[in-house]
């Protein structure tokens, strides 16, 4: 698995290898040779992955995702399809059936005015609408993700399709847990349906989504994992309780990549023969600024009919108030 991926030494050169037509900068993860960047020069397709939008009504969050968007479409070559990543809209696990109500209409008016690229999502822990608020009624037909998933007509929580002859699988490594939390993991259940949809492929090269990572490395670089008394402590509420279960689940199928947000940070963990990469957010700190190094962004991916693809981080221009 996993060829090639990386993205850059500088923002020119990046932009020239990618052939992204506009001006703002990117950041990179890793450097990558002259002669691969040589070689990827025309992708078979591009998507682009949007996590942790974390669409609210301040902070100017409204226009920063519209800009997002717009210059997510508007790339050279064109996305064939645009993915979120979970944590579409800030905070829906705390409103009301009024308030959510609105935020989610007020997130598919600014997707539907700023792009008409078909669009596969993901949910995250923020999504999941009156899960931490007793004013929202459990029995209510649009309680936790019944509504984000049945407004935006997806599949499942969990689900995947074919492009290009590439293979994508959407996870949803979260369980919601009482009272009003949450745990990421995979369950028995999605790992055995993911076993049969990969072995359903037939060795189609295949990139995996999920909001949580099986695994992050900056977390440890003053993030949420603390040392204290020679011990190293990190909740899984940031990264997933079981990440070996994701690696045996994928034994054998032609997975390159396993992409996610939630953290707002970028890394990139090669480990168990896998790629875990952490692919920053759209949002940045919330719209407040950058999140430690990591500004406000998207990823590009660029896949190729090799089964190699390229990605790179793509600071899309907004400055937070
Ligand atoms: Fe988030």
């Amino acid at each position: 698995m996993h060829e090639n991926t990386q993205s850059t030494s500088t923002r020119r050169s990046f932009l020239g290898a990618m052939g992204v037509g506009i001006a703002a900068g990117s950041v990179g993860a890793l450097p990558r040779s002259a002669e691969a960047s040589q070689r990827k020069e025309a992708p078979t397709f591009r998507f682009v992955f949007l996590p942790d939008i974390h669409l609210m009504h301040d902070r100017r969050s409204p226009q920063g995702m519209e800009a997002a968007l717009r210059v997510a479409d508007r790339l050279d070559p064109r996305p064939d399809f645009l993915l979120t990543g979970g944590d579409l809209i800030d905070s829906l696990r705390d409103k009301s059936p009024e308030e959510a109500d609105e935020l989610a209409n007020l997130f598919l008016r600014i997707w539907k005015d700023n792009t008409d690229l078909p669009a596969h999502h993901m949910l995250g822990n923020h999504d999941a609408a009156g899960w931490r608020n007793d004013s929202f009624p459990k029995e209510h037909p649009e309680f936790g993700y019944a509504m984000l998933r049945g407004r935006l007509g997806m599949p499942g929580l969990h689900y995947s399709f074919d492009h290009g002859g590439w293979h994508f699988a959407v996870l949803h490594n979260i369980r919601l847990v009482e009272p009003k939390s949450y745990v990421s993991e995979f369950s028995e259940e999605q790992l055995n349906w993911l076993k049969t949809d990969l072995a359903d492929s037939q060795g189609r090269p295949t990139i995996l989504f999920g909001h949580f990572p099986p695994i992050s490395a900056i977390e440890f670089f003053d993030g949420r994992a603390k040392h204290a008394e020679g011990t190293w402590t990190l909740s899984s509420q940031r990264m997933s309780r079981n990440p070996w279960d994701l690696v045996t689940a994928t034994e054998g199928a032609n997975v390159k990549a396993f992409f996610s947000g939630h953290i707002h940070r970028l890394d990139r963990v090669e480990a168990a023969g896998r790629t875990f990469i952490c692919a920053g957010s759209v949002s940045a700190s919330k719209w407040t600024g950058h999140d430690h190094e990591t500004p406000e962004g998207i990823t590009i991916v660029d896949c190729h009919d090799d089964g190699s693809f390229n990605y790179a981080y793509h600071d899309y221009g907004w400055e937070a108030t």
